[in-house]
């Protein structure tokens, strides 16, 4: 059994490690995702044939509290509910919802490694948590418990169940600062005085402050770094998960934890650095995020009619189209491509601007050009569309806000100062399509929107473009 399970671990690992790499490009990230799906259902139906093995030993095992039949049941109804809940969600979930769906799925993650763990220290499965696994129960109580409460935190600020303010008090960052240390330093001593009684207090003591200080450390963030404490959690999630591994001595835990942990990190650090922020400044220092100046504004914004923005597409040579959150809440891709592929009818080049942040979610939105099949071919990343603005004719922003701001590059007290931002200002026209004057996530005013050049196109995304398609059809 051993040699069958080591090759099937093996086996999932490389599905796991292959299914990622898929997923770095839209062309390959659906057969990725299916990729790793099969890894993970390798995973689990060799577990569980191991278990069938190893509760052979059990039965023997005097000191085992439940029947066979009754850790069958658990086991079997856990999977059962957790796959029909995991589906239900999966298909309900709306896309601009998934942060919060990220963040409620890392918060059991980490739950679950935390509750392992747990388990680990007060009901030691006979030979298989010695003192020497004492570190990963400790390490795996203490990272699981902080992504257990940051993300359930998370998730109620995203959903709008509390705040989605930054919540602080004074001298907060000094209290989180030793909440940590001293939970790391109950988590040595625990490991010090090894399965004593002394050592089990002060492990829930451990337990309940590493709780405490992944509340503390997500309830003063908001605004624009949420996403990036979600995605540092997802993270910590992959990290408790491989330190889980250990406790259960299960390799491809180990493995698949680790590539969670590191691919979370990365895209942590990429997030960081889409939006000019520091990690630590994000996690320690400038508590907050959201709101902010609007800085010095001079003119009016013009507002433009459908009929006036279709004749500038449908003469224009090139045509830049930047997507933003408005055009995922209003679902009006289908309506984009069907507008641009109109317009290439008429020889207009179309090229789409994409910003690594903007929408809610990495990626979010070549997911939903994907959707409404819009070739990848299109898709330009930021560093490679910035240069073409200047000869583009028309610059067509669709929802999108703070990442066209060019208050980013000049206003020093603007909370995205420093975020690079895409260079739609150098285009030739501009045109934006939003309802009214709201502003974007970072809650300030955009200085485009009074740029000469640049005119409003006040309405829902998925109706302006519908007048625009009926309008360029009739130039
Ligand atoms: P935002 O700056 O959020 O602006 C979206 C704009 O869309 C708003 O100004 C809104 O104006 C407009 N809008 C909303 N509903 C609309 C509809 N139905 N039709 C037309 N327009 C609509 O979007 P962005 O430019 O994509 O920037 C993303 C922001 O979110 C950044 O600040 C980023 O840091 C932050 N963020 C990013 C992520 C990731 S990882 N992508 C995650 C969380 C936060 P009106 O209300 O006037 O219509």
């Amino acid at each position: 059994m051993l040699i069958v399970l080591a090759l099937s671990y093996l086996a999932a690992s490389i599905c796991f490690i292959v299914g990622i790499k898929w997923m770095n490009h839209p062309a390959t990230a659906r057969t990725g995702n299916r990729l790793s799906a099969l890894g993970m259902t390798l995973a689990v139906v060799i577990t569980m044939l191991n278990l069938a093995v190893a509760q052979q030993d059990l039965v023997k095992d005097a000191s085992v509290l439940w029947s066979p039949q009754t850790r069958w049941a658990l086991v079997l109804g856990g999977l059962v509910l957790g796959t029909v809940i995991g589906g239900v969600m999966a298909k309900t979930v709306k896309m601009t919802d998934m942060p919060q769906a990220v963040a409620i799925f890392n918060g059991l993650g980490g739950g679950a490694a935390a509750a392992v763990s747990v388990a680990g220290k007060v009901a030691p499965t006979p030979g298989a948590h010695g003192e020497e696994m004492l570190w990963s129960i400790v390490l795996g109580t203490i990272i699981g418990s902080i992504t257990f409460a940051g993300s359930l935190i998370a998730f109620g600020k995203l959903q709008g169940l509390i705040s989605g303010k930054p919540v602080t008090f004074p001298g907060m960052r000094l209290f989180n600062n030793l909440l940590i240390l001293v939970t790391l330093g109950l988590g040595v001593w625990v490991m010090v005085l090894g399965h004593d009684p002394i050592g089990d207090k002060v492990f829930i003591l451990t337990l309940v402050l590493a709780n405490l200080f992944g509340i503390m450390l997500v309830l003063p963030i908001g605004g624009a770094d949420m996403p990036v404490v979600i995605s540092l959690l997802n993270s910590f999630t992959g990290t408790a998960a491989a330190i889980t591994g250990f406790v259960l001595q299960n390799n491809v835990l180990i493995i698949a934890g680790a590539l969670v942990g590191a691919s979370g990190f990365i895209l942590t650090m990429l997030m960081c650095k889409a939006m000019n922020r520091n990690l630590w400044n994000v996690m320690f220092v400038d508590f907050g995020g959201g709101g902010g100046s609007a800085g010095t504004i001079e003119g009016s914004q013009q507002e433009t009619s459908a009929e006036d923005v279709a004749v500038m597409l449908a003469y224009a040579s090139r045509v830049i189209i930047v997507p933003g959150y408005g055009l995922a809440v209003a679902q009006a891709q289908h309506a984009v491509q069907e507008m641009a592929v109109l317009l290439e009818k008429r020889g207009v080049s179309v090229k789409y601007a994409i910003h690594p942040v903007a929408g809610r979610m990495p990626g979010h939105m070549n997911v939903l050009l994907a959707e409404a099949n819009v070739p990848y071919s299109l898709l330009y990343d930021m560093e490679d569309i910035n240069s073409e603005f200047e000869q583009a004719d028309v610059a067509l922003v669709i929802g999108a806000n703070d990442v066209t701001n060019p208050a980013a590059r000049t206003d020093t007290s603007s909370p995205i100062y420093g975020m690079p931002i895409l260079d739609v200002d150098k285009a030739k026209n501009i045109v934006v399509v939003k309802r009214g004057k709201g502003t974007g996530y970072a809650g300030i005013e955009n200085l485009l929107y009074y740029n000469p050049k640049c005119k409003m196109l006040f309405a829902d995304a998925k109706a302006a473009v519908s007048s625009l398609i009926a309008e360029v059809q009739h130039v």
